[in-house]
């Protein structure tokens, strides 16, 4: 039992450190930047596809960044790397630093394609971001606001709705 525990303990804090939950924060494969992507007329479901049919709203392919970046464009230094990792097969290793507890249960579609909301009602103006995420957007999400949005429309406050 006390080896099980000390392994969950070390894999908790390993996870805290991958997340972008704790003190600091990640960095990220490269340096991408949303606005420049949203002025070439991009959209937030163009990437991440999952938003408004999945629990999870994903990342993008490395063929998707490919259909533009096959060839060099612009003059940043990261923009080369994109080649780089598709030369040796690899997908870009985006750490996710948005992560809710593994006890609760969050849905993207239920609240994009169901409840109509804007991804910056929880994550921001993304649109203007001209750096990566590297820390958490959702520590402010907390259970109480979950739960004052969910009376305010009558949604269920069951706890079973969202922990598991
Ligand atoms: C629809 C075309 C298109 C797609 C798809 C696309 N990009 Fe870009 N990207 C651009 C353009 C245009 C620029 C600006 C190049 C310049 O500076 O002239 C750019 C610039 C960049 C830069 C340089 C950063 C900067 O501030 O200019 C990086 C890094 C980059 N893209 C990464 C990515 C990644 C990673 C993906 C896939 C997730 C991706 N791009 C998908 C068109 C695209
Ligand atoms: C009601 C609040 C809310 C809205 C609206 C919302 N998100 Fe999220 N987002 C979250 C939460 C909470 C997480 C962490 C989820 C988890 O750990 O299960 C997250 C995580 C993510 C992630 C990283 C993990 C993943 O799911 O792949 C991406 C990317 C993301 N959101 C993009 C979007 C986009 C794009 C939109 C709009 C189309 C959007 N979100 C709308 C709350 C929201
Ligand atoms: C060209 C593809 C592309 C487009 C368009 C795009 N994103 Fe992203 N998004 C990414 C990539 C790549 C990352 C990981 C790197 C980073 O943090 O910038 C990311 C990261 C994120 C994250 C942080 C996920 C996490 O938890 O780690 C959120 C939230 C997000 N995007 C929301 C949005 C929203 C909202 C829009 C529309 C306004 C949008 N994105 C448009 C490619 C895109
Ligand atoms: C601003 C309002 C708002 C906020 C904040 C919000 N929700 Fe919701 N949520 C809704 C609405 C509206 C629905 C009902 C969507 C539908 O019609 O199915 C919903 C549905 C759900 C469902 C039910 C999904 C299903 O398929 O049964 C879960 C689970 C859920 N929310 C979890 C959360 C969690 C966890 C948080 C906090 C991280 C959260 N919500 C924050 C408005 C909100
Ligand atoms: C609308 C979604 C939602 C509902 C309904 C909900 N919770 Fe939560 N709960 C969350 C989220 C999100 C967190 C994690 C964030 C936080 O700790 O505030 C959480 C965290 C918790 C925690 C852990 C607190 C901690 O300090 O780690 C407990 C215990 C808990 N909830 C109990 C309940 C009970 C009991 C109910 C039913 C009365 C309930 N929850 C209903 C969303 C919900």
């Amino acid at each position: 039992m006390i080896v099980v525990g000390m392994a969950a303990l070390t894999s908790a804090a390993v996870v805290a450190q991958m997340t972008g939950r704790g003190a600091s924060d990640v960095t990220q494969p490269l340096a991408f930047n949303h606005k420049r992507h949203i002025e070439e007329g991009m959209s937030c479901l163009d990437c991440h596809k999952g938003a408004d049919q999945r629990a999870e709203a994903g990342f993008p392919p490395i063929r998707s960044c490919l259909l533009c970046h096959s060839e060099a464009k612009g003059t940043h230094p990261d923009e080369p790397k994109i080649r780089e990792f598709a030369e040796r097969k690899e997908s870009i290793p985006w750490i996710r630093v948005n992560r809710m507890p593994g006890h609760v249960y969050f849905s993207h579609a239920a609240h994009v394609a169901y409840a109509k909301m804007d991804c910056r009602e929880c994550h921001g103006e993304m649109k203007d971001r001209t750096e990566p995420v590297t820390r958490s957007q959702v520590d402010h999400l907390n259970m109480n606001r979950c739960m004052a949005c969910h009376d305010s429309k009558g949604v269920s406050t069951d706890c079973l709705r969202c922990h598991k």
